[in-house]
């Protein structure tokens, strides 16, 4: 990093010495602009976030996840059409009205559970010039504080991720990001990361435990011959208050936009400055419901799952999946 780099660091933070960080971590930011192409027209007038996933929308299943980690002030970046987002965490009075006077209070209670989940504040990105450029929308309300960030088209089903990185970044000091080992034919879709092979995964970096790793460097969207790993950063990262400082200074990258992969590459390359990067190796079910086979299966599983509809639907699922044979 050069010296002029290190300078606008400690600008960006009135001049705090930058050092190793673990304070409780309170803030969760869920970036929610992005257009959404490869689900038109269904986001033409809805973002992405907000298909529904059986019985909510794929960003409530984020919030809930960050709360159940104890993250209850959620900052949500928007872009178009933030209007549906606000209205489905916000009271809809006449509907709460009319479940109240007919008595259909499960339905009541359902209905207010989004509401009452969080502690939602929305900040428009502006342009949707990437998912580095609407982290660092959040600088104004995260503040001098390490902070999760979720993205709100992906679901982590079952396991306590957030929380497993929360513990890893109060053990080391680190960002931490989640880590899924992909197909090699998907690969190049993601941010990759490089790795400190001198310890194993299973034993993990000293202090961190099992399944995590201390990251080298990572690159964005790589070609497979490129890729210098199987392990791809999936939507769950938990970062130093420096990124914002790093993300200032990060031109456009893969795809003309700016990503937060190579922001986090700056902090990994940087350990004794910037506290570094460890990755976190999840190995539970993951649907990326911005893409439209992860989203059909986020649906089936979850309604498999589920105590009321699982019974009627497995036997019908399975009687489908013969008749339509291998
Ligand atoms: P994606 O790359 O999956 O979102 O971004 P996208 O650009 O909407 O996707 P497609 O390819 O056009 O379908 C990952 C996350 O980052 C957010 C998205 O909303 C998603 O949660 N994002 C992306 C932003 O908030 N702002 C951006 O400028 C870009």
């Amino acid at each position: 990093m050069t010296r002029h780099v290190h300078l606008r660091f400690a600008m960006a933070f009135g001049g705090h010495t930058i050092r190793p960080m673990s304070s409780r971590i309170t803030k969760a930011v869920i970036p929610a602009a992005g257009l959404g192409t490869r689900f038109l027209p269904a986001t033409k007038a809805i973002p992405k976030e907000m298909l529904p996933v059986v019985d909510r929308p794929a960003i409530q299943y984020v919030v809930e996840e960050a709360v159940e980690a104890g993250l209850s002030d959620v900052l949500m970046i928007t872009g178009r059409n933030k209007t549906t987002l606000e209205n489905h965490f916000d009271r809809v009075a006449e509907i709460e009205a009319l479940l109240e006077a007919r008595g259909e209070t499960e339905k009541l209670d359902r209905v207010r559970a989004a509401t009452n989940l969080a502690d939602v504040h929305y900040l428009r990105q502006g342009d949707p010039l990437g998912l580095g450029h609407a982290v660092l929308r959040a600088y104004q309300h995260v503040g001098h504080e390490p902070f999760a960030v979720l993205l709100g088209d992906d679901i982590m089903a079952g396991g306590s991720l957030l929380s497993r990185m929360i513990e890893v970044h109060e053990a080391t000091g680190a960002s931490v990001v989640a880590l899924q080992e992909v197909d090699p034919a998907m690969i190049s879709s993601y941010g990759v990361a490089a790795y400190d092979a001198s310890s194993s995964v299973e034993d993990g970096v000293p202090g961190a435990g099992p399944d995590t790793i201390q990251i080298t460097g990572l690159v964005e969207k790589p070609a497979l011959e490129d890729a210098p790993s199987n392990y791809a950063v999936i939507g769950r990262y938990l970062l130093r208050p420096e990124v914002f400082g790093v993300l200032e200074q990060t031109k456009p990258g893969a795809g003309g936009e700016i990503q937060l992969t190579d922001a986090l590459q700056v902090l990994a390359a940087n350990r004794e400055e910037l506290g570094g990067v460890v990755g976190v190796v999840y190995r539970g079910r993951r649907f990326d419901t911005g893409n439209k086979l992860d989203y059909i299966k986020a649906i089936v599983e979850l309604a498999v799952d589920d105590p009321k509809l699982g019974p009627a639907l497995s036997p019908w699922l399975k009687q489908f999946a013969a008749s339509i044979g291998e």
